[in-house]
């Protein structure tokens, strides 16, 4: 049978992020034990703290709709761990790596927000109140992590490592 809700879209986003952020919650251990300069170390430490909070959100959401709480494989995320393990066996520098890390966490958030984008439409279209508040919520501490992590790209020094 084609899938043709919206309510069954939202339920495969759903999933889809559910996935990514206890993905990135590892992801992000992975990028702070990485990492060399500190700030950045506690930073990513800071949004992986922030994960726990986004997944028990997603519980809630997926609550108001009464579906049970499961993930689906995000290859989207997926996919960019993959690309930072391939690149950590190019034996990169300290600076050029906390310059990958930093660009990695930028393409993640971005990803993130977009999937928190579509998932708070549908939820205030389909009138799940409580959930586009959850979500709205999640969205806004991506798009901080987003902020922070744009605002160690501006700073680095990249003149020094050319
Ligand atoms: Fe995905
Ligand atoms: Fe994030």
């Amino acid at each position: 049978m084609p899938m043709e809700k919206v309510e069954d879209l939202f339920v495969h986003e759903l999933k889809d992020i559910y996935y990514a952020e206890k993905h990135l919650e590892k992801a992000l251990q992975t990028l702070a034990t990485e990492s060399h300069r500190p700030e950045l170390k506690k930073a990513f430490d800071a949004h992986k703290a922030e994960k726990q909070e986004h997944v028990k959100r997603l519980e809630r959401v997926f609550d108001e709709i009464t579906v049970k709480a499961a993930g689906e494989p995000c290859d989207g995320v997926i996919g960019l761990s993959m690309e930072k393990k391939a690149f950590s066996k190019k034996n990169p520098s300290k600076e050029i790596n906390d310059l990958f890390n930093i660009n990695a966490a930028i393409k993640a958030e971005r990803y993130e927000i977009s999937a928190y984008e579509s998932l708070s439409k549908m939820a205030k279209e389909m009138n799940l109140m409580d959930s586009s508040v959850l979500l709205e919520k999640n969205l806004k501490e991506e798009q901080r992590a987003l902020e922070k992590m744009r605002q160690f790209a501006r700073e680095a020094d990249i003149k020094k490592l050319i």
